[in-house]
């Protein structure tokens, strides 16, 4: 295998790289020497192998276009795949999870899902969205700090997967917990486990099983209850698997994602007046806005496809079975496509980041997410007249995600 072309000499499966936030200038670098590297194993490296690391913006969109040749399930025969780093195992994870399956199969989940994250269906749950909002906000009255990730960032993404799922009101705060307990890899590395991960996941497995079972059985029309009744009593129904991995999927993928983009879409303001003046003054440019935030924070880092057969990528030789991770956070940099990248700019305009993927598995809550950041955003620019950051902010320790722990602000009230 010729792997001499392009060396990518950092290692990103080192999580300490990410400890401060992305690590731009490795793939500022990476753009401008070698958009698609090699990255030798190392010790942090899960299941031995190393992997392609593509960093730039056209290459991404070449191999997210061919998802026959870029699978999100695996290499052919393969024991393992799916769209980490590590290797899932398949049949459990891989080719069982909607992200992490292609072809028939995946068009079948998402078409019957889809409904539920349709214009039509957001604008049902948008007034609820901002009465959920408001109250949140309200219950900071009388105070000027908070932390505004645990206190705001985190609330309205969980109800708002919490209602798409149809979980009960009673329910929402430990399923988060235990989401949280799952993502964190505070003390282990890639693809190690930890109690408290192993008892989280266990514990929101017996609790997906027994919601499952209740949809099935009654007559609601959420997300998950369509998903459980569709296809019955034909070939095509979702399996018990599938369905648990499906409510496992929309728990994290709906809450983590979001909640950072909130919490570091307010940051990106605080630390760039300018622009929170502009958009003060000029708030017909809130759509604009929520796209350059979008852009700016990329929650979610990389997402990694298996090649299925010998292949070339932006004329780089790619053998069957390669690992390639596409890091949607340096296409969103990309200098070949965005001007002057590492300006904020609110009224960016076009602006074609990849921070929900593009084409097959482009995010499902993609609208859902853009309608939950604009309502904090409406919320934040109406209550208060600036922001500060009352301390450092605390980050998970993870290559996947733009996570945060925790994020002191005072608020300046008008
Ligand atoms: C700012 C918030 C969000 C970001 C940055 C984000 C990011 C992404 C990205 C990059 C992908 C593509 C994965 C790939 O190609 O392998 C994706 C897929 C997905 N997202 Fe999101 N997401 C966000 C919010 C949400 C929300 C609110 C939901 C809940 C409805 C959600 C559910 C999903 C699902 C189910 C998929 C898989 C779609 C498929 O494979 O067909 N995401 N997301």
């Amino acid at each position: 295998m010729d792997h001499a072309a392009g060396v990518c000499a950092v290692d990103l499966t080192d999580l300490d790289l990410f400890s401060g936030g992305f690590p731009h200038e490795v793939f500022t670098e990476l753009r401008r020497s070698a958009p698609v590297a090699w990255q030798e194993p190392t010790a942090h490296t899960p299941d031995g192998v190393g992997f392609w690391v593509v960093s730039g913006h056209d290459e991404i969109l070449e191999a997210v276009s061919d998802p026959a040749t870029f699978s999100s399930e695996r290499a052919p025969g393969a024991a393992g795949g799916g769209t980490l780093i590590q290797d899932l195992p398949y049949g459990f994870a891989a080719g069982v999870l909607l992200n992490m399956t292609d072809g028939p199969r995946h068009h079948w989940m998402r078409r019957t899902v889809t409904p539920a994250v349709s214009p039509r269906s957001l604008d049902a749950v948008e007034p609820e969205l901002r009465r959920r909002t408001a109250a949140i906000f309200d219950g900071l009255e009388g105070r000027d700090r908070c932390d505004f990730l645990l206190e705001v960032a985190v609330e309205l993404p969980l109800q708002a997967t919490a209602v798409l799922l149809g979980v009960p009101e009673a329910d929402r705060h430990a399923l988060m917990a235990w989401s949280n307990a799952t993502l964190d890899h505070d003390g282990r590395e890639l693809g190690e486990s930890s109690s408290a991960a192993e008892g989280a996941a266990a514990a929101t497995a017996a609790y997906g099983t027994r919601l499952i079972e209740h949809k099935r059985a009654g007559d609601e029309t959420d997300m998950l209850a369509t998903l459980c009744r569709a296809g019955a009593g034909t070939g095509e129904a979702a399996s018990d698997l599938e369905l648990l991995m499906f409510f496992n999927l929309l728990v994290t993928a709906g809450s983590e994602t979001t909640r950072n983009a909130i919490a570091l879409g307010l940051e990106v303001l605080v630390t760039h007046p300018d622009q929170l003046d502009r958009l003060q003054r000029h708030p017909s440019l809130l759509g604009e806005a929520v796209e350059e935030i979008l852009r700016w924070t990329s929650p979610t880092l990389y997402n990694r496809r298996t090649a299925t057969g010998d292949t070339e990528l932006a004329g780089q030789a790619i053998a069957a079975g390669d690992k390639v991770t596409l890091w949607w956070a340096s296409a969103n940099r990309d200098e070949r496509v965005f001007d002057d990248p590492f300006r904020f700019d609110v009224g960016r305009h076009p602006n074609p980041h990849l921070a929900f993927g593009y084409r097959s598995h482009f995010c499902l809550g993609a609208n859902l997410a853009r309608l939950e950041i604009r309502i904090v955003l409406e919320e934040l620019l109406a209550r208060f007249e600036g922001f500060e950051l009352d301390g450092p902010i605390e980050r998970f320790r993870t290559n996947k995600h733009a996570g945060v722990r925790h994020m002191p602000v005072r608020l300046l009230r008008r």
